[in-house]
């Protein structure tokens, strides 16, 4: 009976995508926070979409020719700073990326991309509304400078011990060295105001109902009713080439890189751009990670194809040798 009267509700289902997109850029543009900007403030890592520039408006699901992820309908763009180290000579070294653990070998840098429904498990029996054509939003804002633990909620470090390690989740950036690298996790509000594709801060359209490590979220309130995807964000750092330059007074060399070494502004973009209702269709469905491959219902594309999509740069500044200040600092 239980059952039969949650099948009247909404349907219940349990969907979620789990999947790699390999680096589609490394620069200073940011068409959210700094449309039209070139350089902008700080450097960022962008996968996704082949389309990404300055300016990004219209239907980005049909700009662009190819994206770097696993499936070949998403052409969002997904983004967030990137780390640096410092070293005690002063200068600064950008840190790799590193692909994360089950995944199909051979990925490019990237990130993890997560669309859950009300948590791992189900839908929550309430439908979980696609982002529209347009939509865009932020999470976390490079000017917090200071631990505020119920802000920052769902933006993460883990020191980590190998790729598998996902506790204790850390509100700031680890205090010792990390064996395996550090991951850096951004999980972004799931509840929209139902109107607006973005906002004067790309976040008051949005409110956050999120809780750490994957739990399943609270109720949307009444400003903010209608229940999207729980979007996620996992990047791996491979720290390892700098384990043995660490400063010997024990202080953290890593730093974002708006010159953040505490982690306080650690944040993060999302500009949709999936093609059609490709990405309604997979919430709807009963499909879990990679079993959502392969027309099931998403098309998908294997790593080669991933790797071979890049955008264009806009700006020629070298991000990767060593520097004596990051790019725009
Ligand atoms: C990116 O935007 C700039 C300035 O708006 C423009 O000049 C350039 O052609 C664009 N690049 C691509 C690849 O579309
Ligand atoms: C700083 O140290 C790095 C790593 O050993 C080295 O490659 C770089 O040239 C040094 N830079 C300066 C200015 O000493």
């Amino acid at each position: 009976m239980k059952w039969y009267l949650a099948a009247a509700l909404a349907g219940y289902t349990q969907a979620a995508l789990r999947f790699g997109c390999s680096t589609v850029s490394i620069q200073r543009l940011d068409p959210v926070v700094e449309p039209g900007r070139i350089p902008s403030a700080h450097v960022h890592q962008i996968v996704g979409g082949n389309a990404f520039n300055a300016t990004m408006n219209g239907d980005i699901g049909e700009e662009g020719t190819c994206t770097t992820c696993t499936f070949s309908e998403d052409f969002s763009n997904y983004w967030t700073a990137v780390m640096y180290f410092k070293h005690t000579n002063g200068t600064y070294k950008r840190v790799p990326i590193m692909q994360n653990t089950a995944l199909p070998n051979g990925i490019n840098g990237g990130m993890t991309i997560y669309y859950t429904q009300q948590d791992f498990n189900s839908n929550g029996n309430q439908k979980i509304t696609a982002f529209p054509k347009g939509f865009r939003m932020t999470v976390g804002s490079p000017t917090t400078d200071s631990l505020n633990q119920k802000k920052n909620v769902g933006l993460r470090f883990v020191c980590l011990q190998d790729k598998g390690t996902r506790f204790p989740e850390l509100p700031d950036f680890p205090t010792k060295p990390c064996k395996g690298g550090i991951m850096t996790v951004h999980h972004f509000p799931s509840c929209w105001d139902g109107k607006n594709l973005d906002s004067p801060n790309h976040q008051d359209h949005m409110y956050s109902t999120t809780k750490d490590a994957f739990q399943a979220a609270g109720p949307c309130p009444a400003s903010h009713p209608v229940r999207m995807p729980q979007l996620a964000y996992e990047t791996l750092w491979d720290t390892a080439q700098f384990k043995d330059m660490w400063p010997k007074d024990g202080s953290n060399p890593f730093t974002l890189s708006y010159g953040d070494d505490k982690g306080y502004g650690t944040h993060a973009d999302y500009l949709f751009g999936w093609k059609g209702d490709s990405l309604q269709k997979a919430m709807d469905s009963n499909c879990m990670f990679n079993a959502c491959e392969n027309g099931r219902p998403l098309k998908s594309q294997g790593v080669a194809a991933m790797n071979a999509c890049k955008a264009k740069k806009a700006i020629t500044e070298d991000v990767d040798g060593w520097l004596k200040a990051m790019p725009g600092q």
